[in-house]
């Protein structure tokens, strides 16, 4: 199974990304993960990127499209894959099919930014493992800690109502055209063309996770 989580910041992409995965024993390839373990690490790429990140703008493309490329030539993306946050641009989703990657699906949660803003404020997280919660709608075991490892939770530097906004913004401008761009390119040529399904993002956890599986099992 190779899959696209497609969908706005704070959709819940990366929440169910963990459901899905375990579902099909699939590894979840998160571009924002990726990145904020190079800010942690401080490597050189993390040093550039960090500053774009917290202005909520992207990563150019040259750099995310080396960083999946290396990614899914590792031996545990063989069998499938899901992509949490990319592609974001139609340039990257080009880099794909140039590659030949063939994907099963493009899955799209669809959630009104109105209740984006509520879902951004009050998520919190494990850096490490990249788990996610929410202070009302996904909360931890013990308030302020992960679930697992029992490590302090913290909030995303991007998580300020300003870069909210642009983060909003940047996602009608240049991400939200992929939903055509597949919709479009599944009803052309429906053999090579991943099949689009949207599903609707608000909800519990638990009832986007069983729209999700359904979604995915025709
Ligand atoms: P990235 O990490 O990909 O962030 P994003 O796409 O903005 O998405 P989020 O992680 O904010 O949201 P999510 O959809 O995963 O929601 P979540 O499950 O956490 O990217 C960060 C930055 O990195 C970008 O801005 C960019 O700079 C750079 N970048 C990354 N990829 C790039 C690329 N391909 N190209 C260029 N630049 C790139 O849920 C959100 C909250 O809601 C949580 O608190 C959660 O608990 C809660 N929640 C989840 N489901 C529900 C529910 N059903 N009801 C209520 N609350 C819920
Ligand atoms: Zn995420």
């Amino acid at each position: 199974m190779k899959l696209i989580l497609l969908g706005a910041p704070g959709a819940g992409k990366g929440t169910q990304a963990a459901f899905i995965c375990k579902q099909f024993g699939i590894p979840q390839i998160s571009t924002g993960d990726m990145l904020r373990a190079a800010v942690k690490a401080g490597t050189p790429l993390g040093l550039q990127a960090k500053a774009v990140m917290d202005a909520g703008q992207l990563v150019s493309d040259d750099i995310i499209i080396g960083l999946v490329k290396e990614r899914i030539a590792e031996p545990d993306c063989a069998q499938g894959f899901l992509f949490d946050g990319f592609p974001r641009t139609i340039p990257q989703a080009d880099a794909m099919k140039a590659a030949g990657v063939k994907l099963d699906y493009v899955l799209e949660i669809d959630v009104p930014f109105e209740a984006i803003i509520e879902r951004m404020s009050g998520r919190r997280s494990h850096p490490a493992s990249g788990r996610t919660y929410h202070v009302k709608f996904n909360p931890p075991k013990v308030p302020g800690k992960d679930d697992l490892t029992g490590e302090p939770l913290v909030q995303r530097d991007d998580d300020r109502e300003e870069t909210v906004q642009k983060r909003l913004q940047v996602y009608s401008d240049q991400t939200r055209p992929l939903v055509d761009y597949y919709r479009d390119w599944a009803s052309a040529d429906p053999a090579n063309a991943p099949r689009y399904r949207a599903i609707n993002g608000l909800g519990s956890v638990d009832e986007i996770t069983a729209r999700a599986l359904e979604a995915l099992s025709h």
